[in-house]
């Protein structure tokens, strides 16, 4: 693929995604200072992923905090297509989304899409995908959420309520829409083109078992987008709010700018890996650095190329004026790449002790999250 050009699909991320020509091309609104202010009035602070717009895109946004300030609240969806472990790129909507429910007193539906990962990957069976739905609910449960606020399901343990609605928004999608949204072709099996309508289905989810509308707030990063077109295609057709949406940046790849990737092992960091082996990944990390160190003196890095910067930047370093300093050092040339892979792996690695025991205490409670409604 040409370097200027990319793709974002919901199963699929290539090239350089430039953000700006994804919001116009999809259609979304940029996160911008007015809304920066909302947050800092209705909250009391402007959390990191908003102030270095991590999370940068949305839809709907101001209509759902129009409503919160009339008092009506609103009810968090976000998911997870369980297809092997937790890399740190799936935390990122979560630690925002765990935020969102601190500061918004919100509900939170979390959906496992066991079924869509089934469908999509010729190389796991059912029993495996619902094996991972189960490990990775044990991130998500390690990071903090309320059980008496938070809901996980599996699509095919919940299927009774899911199902439903799923038909009922699968009626109202043409096959065309469908394929000019996805771009599926004559080799796509059905499974994949009705898959959609089940990650539409829990949008709607509070409204149906409450009675009542209710806003819906999906955060989640840009390549979800495509499906919640869908689902706001057909949401006021079926009597229901349209869902907003608040879209993240992907979290890079640790061998370029590219989305981390769970296929490839070494782009990632999976929340489950060794200390030993996520030092390894970060000391081969691809870095903005000159090949010479004298280089790196008189010319500068560049951190703008620098998976070991943008790690920092993302996620690792919560102060923001030592992340502009560390951004300016690599720039005059002050500092050499292997003091920024240390200093991050020092960070990581606290980060994955911390995560993991928190991950272990988080199998006796995993009963505590857990919602279904048939089982095998
Ligand atoms: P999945 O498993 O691909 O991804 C889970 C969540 O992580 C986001 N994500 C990333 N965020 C930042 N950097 C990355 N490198 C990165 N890779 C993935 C995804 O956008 C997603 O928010 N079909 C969905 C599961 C799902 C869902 C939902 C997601 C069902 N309902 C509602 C969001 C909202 C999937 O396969 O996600």
């Amino acid at each position: 693929m040409p370097s200027d050009e990319f793709l974002v699909t919901p199963w699929e991320v290539e090239g350089n995604v430039d953000y700006n020509k994804l919001t116009a091309l999809f259609g979304t609104q940029p996160i911008d200072d007015a809304i920066l202010a909302r947050f800092k009035r209705l909250t009391g602070s402007i959390p990191l992923m908003l102030r270095r717009q991590v999370f940068f895109s949305h839809r709907d946004l101001n209509w759902i905090l129009d409503r919160y300030e009339a008092g009506e609240k609103f009810v968090l969806y976000t998911g997870r297509g369980p297809s092997g472990h937790t890399h740190l790129g799936h935390l990122m909507p979560w630690i925002f989304t765990k935020y969102l429910q601190d500061a918004f007193h919100a509900d939170l539906y979390f959906q496992m899409t066991d079924d869509e990962k089934f469908l999509q990957k010729d190389e796991l069976s059912a029993s495996a995908t619902r094996g991972f739905s189960y490990d990775n609910a044990l991130d998500l449960i390690a990071l903090g959420f309320d059980p008496e606020k938070t809901r996980i399901f599996l699509d095919t343990e919940y299927a009774r309520t899911l199902y439903p609605i799923a038909l009922e928004v699968a009626k109202r999608v043409t096959f065309s829409a469908a394929r000019a949204v996805f771009g599926f072709d004559s080799s796509t099996n059905i499974g994949m083109v009705f898959f959609t309508s089940m990650q539409s289905a829990p949008a709607f989810l509070p409204a149906i078992l409450s009675g009542r509308n209710v806003p819906v707030l999906i955060p989640c990063a840009i390549d979800q987008d495509p499906h919640f077109r869908i689902t706001r295609d057909v949401a006021p057709k079926m009597g229901y709010y349209k869902p907003a949406l608040i879209h993240s940046r992907f979290f890079p790849s640790l061998l370029g700018l590219d989305k981390m990737s769970a296929s490839i092992p070494e782009t990632s960091i999976f929340t489950t890996d060794s200390p030993e082996e996520a030092r390894t990944k970060i000391a081969n990390a691809f870095t903005g650095g000159r090949t010479t160190a004298q280089e790196q003196r008189d010319l500068g890095g560049v951190p703008d190329i620098c998976a070991v910067y943008q790690y920092s930047f993302y996620l690792f370093e919560q102060d923001d004026k030592r992340a502009v300093e560390l951004r300016e050092e690599c720039l005059r040339g002050a500092r050499a790449c292997g003091e920024c892979k240390n200093e991050l792996a020092d960070k990581v690695v606290q980060f994955l002790k911390h995560h993991q025991a928190a991950r272990e205490q988080a199998q006796d409670r995993i009963e505590d999250f857990i919602i279904r409604d048939c089982q095998e």
